[in-house]
C-alpha cells in the first residue's frame, strides 16, 4: 500500500450529520480497499455520495442539493478527515440555509477553491451514460478531470461559461442590443473558447495511453479510442484555434441571431468514443457500452494517480459495479482495484470479492462497523 516511509495521503474519517440517510455518523475511513455490505437501503451508495460530495462539491446522483439534507433536518453538515505524509487536514461544508466551506478551519469563499484538496473518481452504474448519454456527459467528464488535474483549467472553463452565459442572453435580447454589443462579447468568448479546446485536446492525448492499456484489459484485442473532434479542427496551437473559432463564429452569426443563442464552441464539441474505428454510442452492445465507460474511468483514475495521486491522495470509489460485469472482466476489474491505496466499494454480498479487500465492513441502521 504504501512505498516505504511516510504513508500517502489519504481520507481517514467521515463525520456526516444529516446527510442523507445519517442522523450523525463519525466513521474512520480506513486505508486500502474497503467492501461495504448492507442490505439494500442501508446507505451504502450514501456514503460513497458524501465523500464524492466532499472532494468535488458535486453529487453524482443529483443536481438537486436539498436531496443531500436528511428529511427531517434543516440542513447537513460533512467533514472529511485527511492525513498521511506527514498532513492532517480538515475539509468542512456546512448546508443550512446557505453553503460554508471550510478548511482546516478557515473559512472558504470560492467553491473552487476547495474541491479537490483530495481527488475521487466515482464508478456507478449511471455511467453508461458517458457512452450512451448526450455529449455533455462527455464534456462533463473531460472537464472533471481536467480540473482535477489543473486548477486552471477550471479557472479558464468557468470564465468561459461565464462569457458564454452573457453573449447568450444578449442574443436572446439581441433586437435590442445590436452588432456592437455581440462583438465586444466575441473576442472574450473566442479567447476562452480555444484555450479551453486547447486544453481539452492535450487532456484526450494523456487520456490515450491509459485509455488503450484499460481497454486491452477489458477489450483483448479491441482498440478502444477517445478522439476529441472541436468544430475547430484538431490542429492544437492556440492562434490557430483562435482564429477558426472566430471564422465560424461570423459565419454563424446569422443563424445565432435567430436561434437567440451561441451555436459554436467548445460547450457544443463531441468527444468521440469508438471500438475498432466504429462509434460505440452507435454500435455498442449494452455490455459493451458498460465496459467502455468503466474503461473511461479507470483510465481517469490511472492518469489522476500518476500526476497527482501521491500528494493530494486518491480515492476509488465504486457503486453496484460489480455486479453488472461478466466473470472474467470482474476479475480483471478487482484485480485493478486491488493495488489502489483507498478505495471503497458496496457489494450486496461479500463472500465472493473479500479475497479482493483489505477488509469488509457493515452499513447497518445508520452506522458502520
Ligand atoms: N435525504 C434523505 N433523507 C433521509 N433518508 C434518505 C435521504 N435520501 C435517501 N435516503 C434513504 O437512504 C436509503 C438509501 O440509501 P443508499 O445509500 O442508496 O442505500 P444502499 O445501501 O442500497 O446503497 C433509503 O432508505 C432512503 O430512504
Ligand atoms: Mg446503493
Amino acid at each position: 500500500m504504501s512505498f516505504g516511509g511516510a504513508a500517502p495521503v489519504a481520507l481517514v474519517k467521515l463525520e456526516l450529520a444529516g446527510f442523507r440517510s445519517y442522523q450523525s455518523l463519525a466513521w474512520p475511513v480506513p486505508p486500502g480497499v474497503t467492501l461495504l455490505t448492507g442490505a439494500n437501503g442501508a446507505g451504502k451508495t450514501n456514503l460513497l455520495e458524501a465523500v464524492h460530495y466532499a472532494a468535488l462539491l458535486r453529487s453524482f446522483r443529483t443536481r438537486n442539493l436539498q436531496e443531500l439534507r436528511r428529511w427531517d433536518s434543516p440542513g447537513f453538515s460533512l467533514v472529511a478527515t485527511l492525513g498521511g505524509d506527514g498532513l492532517t487536514r480538515q475539509l468542512r461544508v456546512t448546508q443550512q440555509q446557505e453553503r460554508s466551506l471550510q478548511v482546516d478551519g478557515v473559512p472558504i469563499i470560492r467553491a473552487s477553491d476547495f474541491i479537490n484538496h483530495f481527488l475521487a473518481v466515482a464508478f456507478i452504474p449511471e455511467d453508461i451514460g458517458l457512452v450512451k448519454g448526450p455529449a455533455s456527459e462527455r464534456r462533463r467528464f473531460l472537464d472533471i478531470l481536467g480540473s482535477q488535474l489543473d486548477a486552471g483549467y477550471l479557472r479558464a472553463l468557468s470564465e468561459y461559461n461565464q462569457v458564454l452565459r452573457q453573449r447568450n442572453a444578449l442574443l436572446r435580447q439581441y433586437a435590442q442590443f445590436g452588432d456592437r454589443a455581440l462583438e465586444a462579447f466575441d473576442q472574450q468568448l473566442v479567447a476562452f473558447g480555444a484555450a479551453i479546446i486547447q486544453r481539452r485536446l492535450l487532456l484526450v492525448e494523456e487520456l490515450r495511453p491509459e485509455l488503450e492499456e484499460s481497454g486491452r484489459q477489458f477489450f483483448g484485442d479491441g482498440s478502444l479510442l477517445a478522439r476529441y473532434t472541436p468544430v475547430t479542427g484538431t490542429e492544437s496551437g492556440l492562434e490557430t484555434l483562435t482564429a477558426r473559432l472566430f471564422d465560424l463564429l461570423v459565419k454563424n452569426r446569422d443563424r445565432e441571431k435567430r436561434d437567440g443563442v451561441t451555436l459554436v464552441g467548445p460547450h457544443r464539441d463531441e468527444l468521440l468514443l469508438t471500438l475498432d474505428t466504429r462509434p460505440l454510442a452507435a454500435f455498442g452492445s449494452e455490455g459493451q457500452c458498460r465496459t467502455t465507460a468503466l474503461a473511461l474511468r479507470l483510465a481517469s483514475y490511472r492518469l489522476l494517480q500518476r500526476q497527482a495521486g501521491d500528494q493530494r491522495g486518491l480515492i476509488l470509489l465504486v457503486d453496484d459495479v460489480l455486479g453488472e460485469l461478466d466473470a472474467v472482466r470482474r476479475r480483471t476489474f478487482l484485480d485493478l482495484i486491488r493495488q489502489c491505496p483507498q478505495a471503497l466499494i458496496t457489494v450486496t454480498t461479500a463472500d465472493e470479492c473479500a479475497p479482493w479487500a483489505d477488509q469488509v465492513v457493515t452499513v447497518h441502521d445508520g452506522a458502520v462497523n
